[in-house]
């Protein structure tokens, strides 16, 4: 179970004070969309949560223990199998193919034939198995989101993360990634996604507006 309680951000830059005492509380299956104008936090409570954002404020607790105390590797630790995190932007690595970009960071101590047929499986389910040996500059934006996404999902995270997993994208793509994360979510996992999107408000078993 998630659990962020009181937290507050500021930025010192231009003295704003973007998330003031937030809580939220989410279970096993939920699928938090957390909505919003541009500069209203999204980006700021996600990056929180997921635990690269030390809130000013404020705790975030993964089944009951803090997330901002935790030492660099338990943290990682966290970050390589408990908590998948989808940034805003697309950042992939250019010289690797999309197959190298979704399991090289899990290679150390996995089996990377395992991992590789994994994503193979996962690459097919959102439409896009033909690009496992393309680099990310021959992808369009909506294809490198979800190889993102599929990075983020490959060692199937009890929470996934997704800053604005749809914008920008045609609407048959976002219904593909829409649909995917329903599915994970239901199958007792936690999806916590900035979005403008009405249909990803549809799906969503909760929502939070900034
Ligand atoms: N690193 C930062 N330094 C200063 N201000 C920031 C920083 N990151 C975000 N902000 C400010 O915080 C506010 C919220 O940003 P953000 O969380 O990116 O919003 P959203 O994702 O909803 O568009 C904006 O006013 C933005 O300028
Ligand atoms: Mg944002």
């Amino acid at each position: 179970m998630l659990r962020v309680e009181e937290i507050s951000k500021r930025f010192k830059k231009n003295g704003r004070t973007v998330l003031d005492h937030l809580d939220l509380s989410l279970e096993k299956g939920e699928f938090c969309a957390v909505m919003g104008g541009s500069g209203s936090g999204k980006s700021t409570l996600l990056a929180v949560v997921a635990g690269f954002l030390k809130p000013d404020e404020g705790h975030v607790f993964l089944d009951g223990k803090d997330l901002y105390v935790l030492s660099d590797k338990e943290l990682s630790s966290v970050h390589r199998s408990r908590i998948g995190y989808v940034p805003q932007s697309n950042i992939l690595l250019k010289n690797y193919t999309v197959m190298e970009n979704i399991v090289s960071p899990y290679t150390d101590g996995e089996k990377e034939q395992v991992l590789k047929e994994k994503a193979a499986v996962i690459l097919s389910e959102m439409g896009i198995a033909d690009l496992a040996d393309r680099f990310p500059y021959e992808l369009s934006g909506g294809e490198q989101k979800r190889v993102c996404l599929i990075r983020a999902l490959l060692m199937d995270p009890e929470i996934l993360i997704a800053d604005e997993p749809t914008t920008g994208l045609d609407a048959v793509t976002g219904d593909i990634i829409l649909r995917f994360l329903d599915t994970y979510a239901k199958s007792g996992k936690i999806i916590l996604a900035a979005t403008h999107d009405e249909h990803s408000k549809a799906l969503a078993t909760r929502v939070l507006t900034l």
